[in-house]
């Protein structure tokens, strides 16, 4: 996909870390940007800094859902046509969350959160809006989807089960979209960045009541050691900006941290 003028992209886990990036980037390409997450107050803050970064209001519609949650994700898929006037041509996948653990003390609150908002929030947006996006482009213009994987999809670790499961689930499964789009003029793109400088170290303060009884020790101290490692992570515009090149090129995997120059 190369022409982003005009059209519309939607972003989960848009009002926060890479997802924001990504509406930034993809804003400022023309597109009409909508942004789902899951917090309202980080949707108010992410619409500020969109209008900015210069990215008109009228081209922002932020929704407040529960991406897990499959008649939340509908009903805001439709609100998105309601008010653009179409589907996106760019669907942008990356709401995520992380717990880390020893795999053996993990209980079903961990696997579900973990795995409910890095997989299946991404099946979920994939069977509600592809077949909206086939009626509405396909042969017709350009139209893509993307998700955010992560380099974790490689590397199983005794303590990030969940997580990296979930990551290489979702690596999989856009290559099958990758080759399931392709009659239609469309494709698939997954980013699989190493370290974003992003709020994911607090993510388990918005863990759900009702999956809550995790195996992990998390306290303050653990979120402190995350966002430390976080904080050393590549800017979030600079990655939106390696996905866009991704995309704008037709590659299926985009590894922003793999240099084998050096
Ligand atoms: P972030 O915490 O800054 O942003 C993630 C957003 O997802 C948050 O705004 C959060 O509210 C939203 N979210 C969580 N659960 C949701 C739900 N049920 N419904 C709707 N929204 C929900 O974190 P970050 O790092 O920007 O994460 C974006 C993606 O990047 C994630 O998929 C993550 O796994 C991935 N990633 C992150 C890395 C990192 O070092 N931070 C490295 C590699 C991948």
């Amino acid at each position: 996909m190369k022409d982003f003028a005009g059209k519309i992209v939607f972003v989960t886990g848009g009002a926060s870390g890479a997802g924001l990036g990504q509406a930034k980037v993809f804003g400022r390409a023309g597109m009409r940007v909508a942004i789902a997450d899951v917090r309202q107050d980080a949707l108010d803050n992410a619409a500020k800094e969109l209008e900015a970064f210069g990215i008109k209001k009228e081209d922002i519609l932020p929704l407040k859902v529960d991406l897990t949650n499959r008649a939340e994700y509908t009903a805001a898929a439709d609100k998105v046509e309601e008010v653009f006037g179409g589907p996106p041509h760019l669907l942008i996948q990356t709401a995520g969350v992380n717990s880390f653990g020893p795999i053996e003390a993990s209980t079903f609150d961990d696997f579900d959160w973990v795995m409910g908002v890095c997989l299946n929030h991404v099946v979920n947006g994939l069977l509600i809006f592809v077949p909206r996006m086939i009626k509405a482009y396909a042969h017709k213009t350009e139209f893509w989807v993307a998700t955010t994987s992560s380099m974790g999809a490689f590397m199983a670790g005794s303590t990030t089960g969940p997580y990296s499961a979930a990551k290489a689930a979702v690596c999989n499964l856009m290559y099958s979209y990758a080759d399931a789009l392709k009659p239609y003029g469309a494709g698939a793109t997954v980013l699989c960045p190493g370290n974003i400088n992003s709020n994911i170290g607090n993510a388990e303060k918005f863990r759900p009541a009702n999956l809550k009884n995790t195996g992990y020790h998390v306290s303050e101290g653990t979120m402190k050691t995350l966002r430390a490692i976080h904080a050393t992570g590549i800017d979030p515009v600079e990655l939106g900006e390696i996905l866009k090149e991704g995309i704008e090129n037709g590659r299926i995997l985009v590894l922003p941290d793999h240099h084998p120059e050096n």
